[in-house]
């Protein structure tokens, strides 16, 4: 194919791209924007194929055929809750392939740079390790956390800052060291040397995050991979990897930006570590103990509440999609509608474990989009519900956020379901969630507990309100 041709195939796929991304930022439009997505993709990949990548084709294919199966055979096994493991493995794979090839580079001396351009390309292929190699190790240990392999709270190191610090004066050093070694045709000891660091710096920022802060964690690592993937379209000098990682790298960042605050975090002290830690500070004392009983409620009792209710808010939470209850919400929902009652449904924008989770859901269980509002359009509403039904969640309404300072999730916007009438929540049992910390609003005087899986229990609901 002529160079010219790849080019229109190129600058085609870069619109599809930004036409995904426009697409993708509204519920409504969300379906064609995967579907322009997948259309850019198709024609990037045949073009990089059809093109001048390599003349070796069998291997070329071999590879792909390799890695599709991988991938399909993936997709097709994840479960909607291990969707969030998923992402942090495949950015762990860009991030490798930024490392790979960035060796490959540099050992096969493929391009033949000299003078200045040798220095920016040297730079380059340094950078690119650099954020690959942090990407990768970082994106493995986050898998580790998300799949629950590695414990939720965060190591702590002593002088962690310095030990920060120390490694990214060292990642300069070498990086000095490599440029003028490399303008000699050597430089590969401070190029290992750089890797290790960065391997070492990607575990230990990761390590050092505390559970709830996790979201942010994972929308950061999804902007690395874009710059990873940037810095491989300039060690390969391919122009749409460079506009297709800068697209990913800065939503990702834009991404990042809102979660931190949606969840009322700075962000250099999340990347800096420690919130989330789960563990109160020594002078706290008693202060964290909770108040009241816990009341439990049956079916019926629950079925009498939400038929004779006027307003009904459903806030899901991660435990809706562990028992996978959503289609059950959905007809709940229809029926109580069908009967006048005003149902609507409250996200938190970090409910789940992944951006968008609930949304997926609920759209999956066709929820009208119209019923479905972000924390900060119905937080104020909550005087005027009569019942509050909160599925499977568990940080996102947790009054300790705003009552206890010392709380690892202290000055986290929540749900305020406690200044409805009725709250009724759905659990199997009195387990904490994400972030380890204990949720004085299941104590409250107009909480009510309806214990056992929540897909069951919506189902029994179902029958009585049906
Ligand atoms: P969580 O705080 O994790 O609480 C979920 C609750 O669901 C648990 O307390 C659990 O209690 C219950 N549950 C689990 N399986 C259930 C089932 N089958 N039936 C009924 N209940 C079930 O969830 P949340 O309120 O959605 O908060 C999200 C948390 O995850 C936050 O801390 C957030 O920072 C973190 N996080 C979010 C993301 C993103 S981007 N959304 C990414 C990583 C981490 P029982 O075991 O007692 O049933």
């Amino acid at each position: 194919m002529s160079q010219g041709l790849i080019n229109v195939a190129y600058i085609g796929a870069t619109i599809l791209f930004i036409l995904a991304l426009g697409g993708l930022s509204k519920q409504e439009t969300a379906r064609r924007g995967n579907l322009f997505g997948m259309i850019g993709m198709a024609l990037a990949l045949l073009a990089t194929v059809i093109g001048l990548v390599t003349s070796n084709y069998v291997l070329l294919i071999i590879a792909l055929l390799v890695g599709g199966t991988v991938g399909l055979m993936l997709a097709k096994k994840v479960e909607m809750t291990q969707m969030p493991e998923l992402v942090a493995i495949l950015h762990s794979l860009v991030g490798l392939a930024a490392v790979m090839v960035g060796y490959a580079n540099f050992l096969s001396h493929a391009i033949e740079f000299t003078g200045v351009e040798k220095t920016i390309h040297d730079i380059e292929t340094y950078i690119g390790i650099l954020i690959g190699a942090m990407t990768f190790s970082g994106s493995v240990v986050a898998y580790l956390k998300l799949s629950g392999k590695w414990g939720g709270k965060p190591l702590l190191l002593p002088a962690r800052h310095w030990l920060n610090l120390g490694l990214l004066i060292l990642a300069i050093y070498f990086g000095v060291q490599f440029v003028e070694q490399a303008a000699q045709g050597g430089g590969l000891f401070p190029l290992v040397a750089m890797t290790f660091i960065a391997l070492l710096f990607g575990i230990h920022m990761v390590a050092a995050i505390g559970g709830a802060d996790m979201p942010v964690v994972v929308s950061m690592l999804n902007s690395y991979s874009g710059w990873a993937a940037a810095a491989l379209g300039f060690m390969l000098s391919n122009d749409l990897l460079i506009v297709v990682g800068a697209l990913v790298g800065s939503s990702g960042a834009i991404l990042s930006y809102i979660m931190c605050r949606a969840m009322n975090r700075n962000f250099i002290s999340v990347i800096a570590g420690g919130f989330g830690s789960g563990t109160p500070s020594k002078s706290s004392g008693p202060a964290t103990e909770i108040e009241g009983e816990v009341t439990p409620i049956n079916v019926d009792e629950v079925a009498d509440l939400v038929s004779t209710a006027k307003e009904v808010m459903i806030i899901p939470g991660y435990g809706m999609a562990v028992a996978q209850a959503q289609h059950m919400v959905s007809d709940i929902t229809k029926t109580l509608r069908k009967k006048g009652v005003n149902v609507r449904f409250g996200i938190h924008p970090v409910a789940g474990r992944m951006p968008g989770h609930m949304n997926v859901l609920l759209a999956e269980a066709k929820v009208p989009y119209d019923i479905v509002f972000e924390m900060d359009e119905i937080n104020e509403d909550f005087p005027d519900v009569d019942v509050s039904i909160v599925i499977g969640a568990n940080d996102i309404v947790n009054p300790a956020a705003q009552e206890v300072p010392d709380s690892p999730i202290a000055g986290m916007p929540v749900l305020e379901p406690w200044h409805g009438k009725t709250t009724i929540v759905l659990k199997r049992g009195m387990a904490t969630g994400y972030a380890g910390v204990e949720n004085p609003l299941f104590y409250k005087d107009n909480t009510r507990m309806l214990f056992g899986d929540a897909k069951e229990s919506l189902e029994s609901l179902f029958k009585l309100v049906s």
